[in-house]
């Protein structure tokens, strides 16, 4: 069976790559299960320092694979590896980059809230497209969203929820720094090794700080979002969004 989420370690950087290119590497409950497991063996791991998360192709993540979305309107239950995988990356301890090198949809976009570094290249495009599909914002992005960009600017893109490219992304501060796709993973390396080469517990340390003003009712925030998602997911304006698109073809 194919891997749809491969790690490789250099030097101290663990890269976790998503390898679903055929579906813009959409994300099913088993690659929910193997970034979980990834994230926990990294956290413990002493020898992994920081983590680079990619895709492959010419997308990062196409978000929640929408299939799944519709076997979980009557099985809420398969919701969890989602949360799972959100919490623990919320809470995940040591610096977190992310090489976009293309499409970021849904939780392909909310999942950099939670990076450290982020690099994307000038194709990359974003969108968080949830209300449009009879859903509500997740993984923590109803407060990360407004605390980041304030209250307009995150309207605009929650509820307007219009595609916007690398360039918008950059200006917006979701981005750190727009690189050539063909430069973008060693670029992104780079910068991943130059963390993980520095003094692990000051580092960690230094993350937390930076982080603890947004981590309050974080958790909370992702559960309620979790709960009120899988409410939506039930009602009719999901279940014909969710149509539409599986029917498209
Ligand atoms: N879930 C399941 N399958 C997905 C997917 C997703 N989120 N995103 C893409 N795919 C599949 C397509 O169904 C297609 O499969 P097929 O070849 O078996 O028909 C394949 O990936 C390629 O996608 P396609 O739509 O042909 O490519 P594109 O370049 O025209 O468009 C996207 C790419 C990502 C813009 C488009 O597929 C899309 O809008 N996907 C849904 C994104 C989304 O709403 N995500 C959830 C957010 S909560």
């Amino acid at each position: 069976m194919t891997e749809l989420v491969t790690l490789y370690q250099q030097g101290a950087v663990l890269q976790i790559t998503l390898q679903r290119p055929e579906k813009k590497n959409a994300l099913n409950q088993a690659m929910y299960l193997q970034l979980t497991a990834a994230l926990e063996q990294a956290a413990d791991d002493k020898s992994v320092g920081a983590v680079l998360i990619t895709g492959s192709s010419d997308s990062f993540s196409s978000g929640n694979d929408l299939a799944d979305f519709v076997a979980m309107a009557d099985k809420p239950e398969g919701l969890a590896p989602v949360m799972e995988f959100l919490h623990r990356l919320a809470a995940f301890p040591k610096p977190m980059i992310a090489a976009v090198n293309g499409l970021a949809i849904g939780i392909g976009t909310t999942m950099l809230l939670h990076c450290d570094l982020v690099y994307a290249c000038p194709e990359a495009k974003f969108q968080l497209p949830f209300v449009d599909l009879g859903l509500v914002p997740e993984g923590g992005s109803s407060l990360l969203l407004p605390n980041m960009l304030g209250h307009q600017k995150a309207s605009e893109l929650l509820l307007l929820a219009e595609r916007f490219n690398a360039e918008t992304a950059y200006r917006l501060g979701l981005v750190n720094q727009l690189v050539n796709v063909d430069e973008l993973q060693h670029h992104a390396m780079e910068q991943a090794e130059k963390l993980a080469s520095k003094p692990p517990l000051a580092l960690q340390a230094a993350k937390q700080m930076i982080k603890s003003h947004r981590q309050m009712g974080l958790s909370e925030v992702i559960d309620i979002e979790g709960r009120e998602f899988a409410t939506k997911l039930k009602q009719q304006e999901a279940r014909a969004a969710l149509a539409a698109f599986l029917q498209r073809r």
